[in-house]
């Protein structure tokens, strides 16, 4: 095995890793039969409040940092790295330990951009926020800073590579919220600090 192809596969394990299931085990929830179902951070805070929530969110986002800072401490490609930054939220989403079902990858992209390309990473984190806080819709917000990410790669003089795995992030992440648009458009969306305790 190539080492790219070993570094690309201890991303994917990396990212696999359930973090946001792990910790509401820890709390006797299974955390795919609570809330949204998703085992990210949003679902924790809503089932575990804002301790276990912000917890999950900070491990989620350095699985897909240290994924990029291990390429690049193993001597990679600038391109293999930020690949490896893909593998991790794809991980994430498609967890090997979750039977290849998962989260929706909104921190562990972020982690990844962040290193990857910080400008378009941050510009992006900063436009979800405010939409957040606008809204007081996760989704809709983690939607708004995917689709201004594609942009500011779009719009920023970066390599074509460069925008295209931002481009592949943003829409993934988009379509892994396909049951929130639904749920959004039904207007059963839960809002930022709402909490739940009951199955799906
Ligand atoms: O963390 C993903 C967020 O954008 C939506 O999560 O649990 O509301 O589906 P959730």
């Amino acid at each position: 095995m190539t080492l790219t192809a070993l570094a690309v596969l201890l991303a994917y394990l990396l990212g696999s890793l359930p973090v946001g299931a792990l910790v509401a085990r820890t709390r006797g929830i299974d955390i795919q039969k609570v809330g949204s179902g998703n085992p990210g951070a949003t679902n924790v805070l809503r089932a575990l409040g804002w301790g276990p929530g912000l917890l999950v969110a900070a491990f989620d986002i350095f699985k897909g940092a240290l994924a990029v800072y291990l390429a690049h401490a193993l001597g990679l490609s600038a391109l293999t790295a930020a690949l490896c930054g893909v593998a991790a939220v794809i991980g994430h989403n498609y967890s090997v330990f979750l039977r290849f079902r998962g989260g929706k990858g909104v921190a562990t992209s972020f982690g990844t951009l962040a290193v990857i390309v910080p400008v378009v990473g941050l510009g992006a984190f900063v436009i979800a926020i405010f939409t957040m806080w606008l809204t007081r819709y996760v989704s809709a917000g983690s939607m708004v800073g995917a689709a201004s990410a594609i942009v500011l790669a779009w719009i920023l003089p970066f390599p074509l590579w460069l925008r295209g795995i931002v481009t592949f992030l943003a829409l993934l992440l988009i379509w892994q919220h396909r049951q929130n648009v639904s749920r959004l458009h039904a207007g059963t969306e839960s809002r930022l600090g709402q909490r739940v305790a009951s199955p799906p």
